[in-house]
């Protein structure tokens, strides 16, 4: 099953006006690969700027979270409809950083999931474990429950890409290794297999994210359970462009 490779920005807490208007017209710029889905995940506050300020409309913008209501008093919050409304056609949910600093739980992620999947955004579900969970041997168990609370609530995966982010290679510079990866993408995609059925799982991408730079990339693109990257601290930088031109 040929699956679209994907590469995703996430911008996390960072950036201002001056630099996101670099990054995009670096893109804008950019001869990319027709063949490379590319989302990049501004803070909330610039998704206008960016949407205004891209030229390539093959380029998609991502929302880093939303809340699993359309409206209403919940202070400080966004909604699937308001990101549409922005213009972004992704959002990134269950990231670590949210699970593990923002407390969000596996319950949670997964109504969020279901909330903006059926408000029309695709959504990039970051799972993955702890250092100490790895070294326990629970890597598997722990992703197959947090895309256990999901399936129970979305049987339709079509809109929904996973992000494999193993939390102890998230901004450290200590990438897994490609055979790791590999896998444990593999093993994820069993699970979904089970669980959704052979043709689903063999359609949804499963995207690596945890330290991926250009120097690494190429590495990860070999790999057939590999399908894409969710890219943090690089995504920031120029070589962001080597990262989505790095296929093999
Ligand atoms: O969502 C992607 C991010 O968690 C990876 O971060 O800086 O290790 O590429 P980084």
């Amino acid at each position: 099953m040929a699956r679209t490779f994907f590469v995703g920005g996430n911008f996390k807490m960072n950036g201002s006006k001056d630099s996101i208007k670099k990054i995009v017209e670096d893109l804008n710029a950019a001869d990319l690969p027709s063949d490379v889905e590319v989302v990049i995940s501004p803070p909330a506050l610039y998704i206008l700027w960016a949407k205004e300020l891209l030229t390539n409309p093959t380029i998609k913008v991502a929302a880093q979270n939303s809340f699993p209501k359309s409206s209403g008093a919940y202070t400080g919050e966004i909604s699937a409809p308001e990101i549409k409304d922005a213009g972004a056609e992704w959002v990134i949910l269950g990231h670590s950083e949210r699970r593990t600093i923002i407390k969000e739980t596996d319950e949670f992620i997964a109504e969020k999931t279901a909330h903006a999947l059926e408000n029309g955004l695709g959504v990039i579900l970051c799972i993955g474990e702890l250092l100490e969970e790895r070294d326990g041997g629970q890597t598997l168990v722990v992703c197959n429950r947090q895309l256990d609370a999901v399936i129970d609530k979305v049987k339709d995966w079509s809109n929904i890409v996973i992000a494999y982010e193993p939390v102890w290679a998230i901004g450290t510079g200590l990438a897994a290794t490609p055979e790791d990866a590999q896998a444990t993408h593999l093993e994820i995609r069993k699970y979904l297999a089970e669980k959704l059925g052979e043709e689903q799982a063999s359609k949804i991408r499963i995207l690596y994210g945890g330290s991926v730079n250009g120097k690494n990339a190429k590495s990860f693109s070999a790999c057939p359970d590999i399908d894409g990257y969710l890219v943090g601290g690089a995504s920031l930088k120029p070589e962001f462009i080597d990262i989505i031109k790095s296929r093999e």
